[in-house]
């Protein structure tokens, strides 16, 4: 099936071959990893399916979902004790300490020394005698005397690391980074999407996370393992396509999302109509209906970039494949760099820029606001 939204695996993930593969030489050699890609590009799904398939011990969290560094580090703490047969060891903490010792005296298989530390520090934490930091390193820390008294590695994956100096201060990439380059038993994963934050913390010398992890950008899908998932799926659904449902593909340069969300709608619109065929005019509208799906996102975008000088104009001509007649070659390549930090655009080999985000490239394509408002929109390039 075609899924768009949550993040995929099992069956409906496409395949990857390339990257999967790569990755997993990484994670499997116990080597940290930052992935870095625009928005829904897949980071997540890629990572969700290569735990899967290795049944690799992971823990994983979503630090934008995090609203404090206290709450992350009790997620933490969750997790790792998981691994030694404890099931919401905070929520027992909070009811009873007295019977969560007992429990895990009796029941506990490692050291109980380790399980006494938690226990006075969930102790500690809850009579707010403990700064959240301190709180969510000792649970960082934690992860790795499991995993090294368990005598396995753990596959630690950050989603949204770049989120982390929203709830903390920046102070906490040297904390954090002291505390996890000790560690032996864990592999550490950082996704992240903003590409200026992720590269300041992962790219900088200044920061204390330069060289820690093997930096990977993921690219968009392979276009023919796309196609050929494509074909499986509507065969098997007896289903039969225009040869341009391939050029859609094509068209779409193999954005994770965008490609999905189409071949979603043509589905549908196949099967809300009971045909059997795909035709042209399907395939186009269905890209239109995707495109207004994915509009206020993309409303949004545009708005950050207005909010920079230059900004909207320089991704505008690019968008056109015009020349930009009215600023100079300094300030065009400052303002290039600046979008390509905020991973809007990209560089190919030769040195040019294009546009990350297909759908954001058409919506500053279209020249008539009115036929915008009627939902037609004029697709250039793509036959
Ligand atoms: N390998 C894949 N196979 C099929 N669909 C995929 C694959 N990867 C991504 N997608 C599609 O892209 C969407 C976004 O994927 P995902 O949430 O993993 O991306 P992300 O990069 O983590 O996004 P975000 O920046 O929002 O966190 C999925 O809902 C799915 O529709
Ligand atoms: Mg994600």
């Amino acid at each position: 099936m075609f899924h768009s939204g949550m993040p995929v695996y099992g069956s409906d993930f496409i395949d990857r071959k390339q990257h999967l593969a790569k990755f997993n030489t990484f994670i499997k050699n116990n080597q940290h990893i930052m992935i870095k890609a625009p928005r829904r590009y897949g980071k997540t799904s890629l990572v969700v399916h290569l735990f899967e398939l290795h049944q690799y011990n992971k823990i994983y969290v979503d630090i934008k979902r995090a609203t404090s560094l206290q709450s992350l580090a009790e997620q933490i703490i969750n997790e790792a004790y998981k691994f030694v047969g404890v099931e919401g060891i905070i929520q027992k903490a909070k009811e009873s300490i007295s019977h969560l010792f007992k429990q895990l005296k009796t029941t506990l298989t490692i050291d109980i020394t380790v399980a006494e530390l938690t226990i006075e520090t969930l102790e500690k934490n809850e009579k707010q005698l403990l700064d959240e930091v301190e709180f969510f390193l000792y649970a960082v820390d934690l992860v790795e005397i499991i995993a090294k008294k368990q005598n396995i590695n753990i596959k630690f994956a950050f989603d949204e690391f770049q989120d982390i100096l929203n709830i903390a201060d920046k102070k906490i990439l040297d904390q954090l980074r002291s505390v996890i380059q000790h560690h032996r038993n864990v592999t550490y994963i950082f996704l992240g999407s903003i590409e200026s934050v992720m590269n300041k913390i992962f790219s900088s010398k200044a920061s204390p996370f330069f060289h820690f992890a093997r930096i990977i950008a993921l690219d968009g899908l392979n276009i023919e393992e796309l196609k050929v998932f494509c074909e499986e799926f509507f065969v098997k659904q007896q289903i039969s396509y225009d040869q341009f449902l391939f050029s859609v593909i094509d068209y779409l340069e193999g954005h994770p999302f965008y490609t999905m969300k189409t071949l979603q709608s043509v589905y549908y619109k196949v099967l809300e109509e009971d045909k059997d065929t795909i035709q042209k005019d399907d395939c186009i509208e269905a890209l239109t209906i995707a495109l207004f799906e994915t509009k206020s996102y993309l409303d949004e975008v545009l708005e950050k970039i207005k909010q920079k000088k230059h900004h909207h104009s320089v991704i505008w001509h690019l968008a056109n494949g015009k020349k930009n007649k009215t600023i100079d070659s300094p300030t065009l390549y400052k303002t290039y760099k600046s979008l390509e930090d905020m991973g809007y655009i990209k560089k190919r080999e030769r040195g040019e820029y294009y546009i990350t985000d297909i759908f954001l490239k058409i919506l500053l394509q279209q020249n008539s606001d009115i036929a915008l408002i009627e939902e037609k929109i004029e697709f250039s390039g793509l036959v």
